[in-house]
């Protein structure tokens, strides 16, 4: 009888600390979803997020990750790179980011540091390494000719090949101070034209069937214009 009562007292302890062992899980999801809105927010404050629905974008992320079979554990760490790859823009200087004419040598080169600036911060997060990876490489190019590793086709993770083709996307179809975004179609053409070269094929096949159908569906929906929906 007194070993089925330490058994009990010992599975009772155990429910316990496996209860306690959730609830810590659940508050480190908690704190870190927070943390990601906050940057989020942050890159809208300080202009950084060059279209205002970044979400709708982190969304279709995930959903090519989804098309291309890409393993589900991955697609959390796709729609935070999605949302945060440009973070690391908070450590280049105003007169940079926001300049209108060509930037010098020397101030791409710096500006060409944002993406290792993103990694330093995002890889601080515990259960964000993937996505700090991914935006570590979110400006690699297909064809080797990127940065900051200079890394081709596959060599890129998969999570930067498909941020690289919806940054891509979000930065033609946003209005800028000097220049009106271009709609949807001329952005699809403009992405095809670069498949294989800049971006992975199966990645730009992947989001133009995804965007261009939501956008059909939104526009005999609404009635509204295809670019007015994005
Ligand atoms: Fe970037």
């Amino acid at each position: 009888m007194a070993t089925q009562g330490h058994d009990w007292l010992t599975g009772s302890a155990s429910i316990e600390s496996f209860l306690r062992v959730k609830e810590l899980e659940e508050q480190q999801r908690a704190l870190l979803k927070s943390a990601i809105c906050a940057f989020n927010q942050l890159l809208d404050l300080r202009d950084l997020n060059t279209g205002v629905h970044s979400t709708r974008l982190a969304e279709w992320a995930v959903r090519v990750a989804r098309k291309l079979q890409i393993e589900e554990a991955d697609f959390y760490q796709i729609e935070v790179a999605a949302l945060l790859h440009d973070i690391g823009k908070i450590g280049v200087p105003d007169t940079i980011l926001k300049k209108d004419g060509k930037l010098t040598g020397e101030e791409r080169a710096l500006m060409n540091k944002h993406p290792e600036y993103s990694w330093s911060i995002l890889r601080l997060f515990s259960g964000l390494d993937k996505a700090s990876l991914y935006a570590l490489h979110h400006h690699e190019s297909y064809d080797g000719k990127g940065y900051p590793g200079g890394l081709k086709g596959e060599e890129i993770p998969i999570g930067s090949r498909i941020v690289s083709v919806i940054d891509a996307y979000d930065a033609m179809i946003s209005n800028r101070c000097y220049r009106k975004g271009l709609p949807h179609d001329e952005a699809v053409r403009r992405l095809s034209e670069s498949s294989g070269i800049q971006f992975d094929p199966l990645v730009v096949k992947a989001f133009i069937e995804i965007a261009g159908q939501e956008i059909e569906d939104v526009f005999a929906a609404t009635g509204s214009s295809p670019a007015a929906v994005i």
